[in-house]
């Protein structure tokens, strides 16, 4: 047993409730790579920003659990190298599947989980989210739950439609479970097509899909049941145009790819809306640099020259969602 304390890690719970408090979010940014962990610090350490890292069950196969769980660890020392004297880093678990998962992660040092029972029927949801607090708690590890289905893809879990959270269930979930925060769906979905063009307009200007608006009546009506109680938004990638349009230019495929326009996350950071997952930006900054370095540089071939300017260009995007869209620069709370 590894408590997450030792590690430099901290839960949730103090930087939530500022956040829901100072309407910002905190950035839950996902990392599989060396690379992405590097610009995700270097981001956090030049803003002042607490971050979430979260890794899933497909970061634990692709990259080895151990070696995730290290370099969180080494993200902490390495931010306090870059000259962050505390830095506020939560190692979080992403759409756990099982009892099982949640507790190897909190055994392993994780500050918090996230138990997805969103595909459950409501009652096996509340059940499997109850025993996940009760261990966690008792550790100090914070847990995220989810309520409502997202459109699309989710991990293991598939939904051809959209499932709103329903206000009315939000009470009796978030007393019965004890959960920390809960995961709502109010239209994000994960990927970079998030939308189908049917469900979109077109910009006359530029030929781009416009997304519909996000259910904030549904969101509005979950904050007034439980007031001051933290909210998370999965499936918030902005789905960067001028990135899609570079992987195009470059040889890439990715044809009426659209995301969540950042006024609409920006609006929804003031609320109790105070976690925001963004992961395909990250895969997006990442595969327009290497097309484009490659591209134009058609004789290089060692990695470290076409994952450095990948590393630049997420933690670019990174300090923009921090600064431009959550707000969540200078929120440290220890100086
Ligand atoms: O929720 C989805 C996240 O983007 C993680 O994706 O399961 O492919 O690692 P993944
Ligand atoms: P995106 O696919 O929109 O980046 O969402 C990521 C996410 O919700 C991770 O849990
Ligand atoms: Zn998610």
């Amino acid at each position: 047993m590894v408590s997450y304390k030792d590690l430099g890690l901290v839960n949730t719970r103090a930087m939530f409730a500022a956040a829901v408090k100072g309407g910002y979010a905190i950035p839950a940014f996902n990392f599989n790579t060396m690379e992405q962990m590097q610009a995700i610090v270097m981001a956090a350490v030049e803003t002042k920003s607490p971050v979430i890292m979260q890794v899933s069950k497909g970061a634990r196969n692709y990259a080895n659990a151990t070696i995730l769980r290290y370099m969180a660890q080494g993200a902490v020392e390495y931010a306090k190298e870059l000259g962050c004297a505390h830095p506020e880093i939560v190692l979080h678990l992403d759409h756990g599947d099982s009892f099982e998962l949640c507790k190897d992660c909190i055994d392993m040092g994780f500050s918090s989980v996230m138990i997805d029972g969103s595909s459950l029927p409501y009652e096996e949801n509340i059940a499997l989210t109850k025993k996940v607090v009760e261990y966690a708690h008792k550790y100090d590890v914070t847990v995220e739950a989810e309520l409502g289905v997202l459109a699309g893809v989710e991990d293991e879990v598939a939904s051809e439609v959209s499932h709103y959270t329903k206000p009315e269930e939000v009470i009796d979930f978030a007393t019965r479970t004890g959960c920390d925060s809960l995961a709502i769906s109010i239209g994000t979905s994960h990927g970079a097509y998030k939308f189908k063009p049917e469900q979109c307009t077109r910009d006359p200007k530029t030929g781009k899909l416009v997304p519909p608006p996000l259910a904030f009546d549904v969101l509005h009506e979950i904050e007034k049941k439980l007031p001051g109680f933290p909210i998370v938004l999965h499936g918030s990638s902005s789905v960067p145009q001028d990135e899609v349009d570079t992987i195009n230019a470059y040889g890439g495929k990715l044809p009426d790819a659209v995301g969540i326009p950042e006024e609409q996350l920006r609006e929804a950071s003031k609320s109790a809306v105070c976690k925001i997952n963004i992961d395909s930006d990250s895969r997006l900054a990442m595969t327009a640099a290497i097309r484009k370095y490659l591209a134009e540089n058609p004789s290089h071939f060692d990695p470290r020259q076409y994952l450095k300017p990948a590393r630049e260009n997420m933690k670019k995007m990174y300090i923009h969602k921090i600064v431009e869209v959550l707000g969540s620069d200078n929120k440290l709370l220890q100086k």
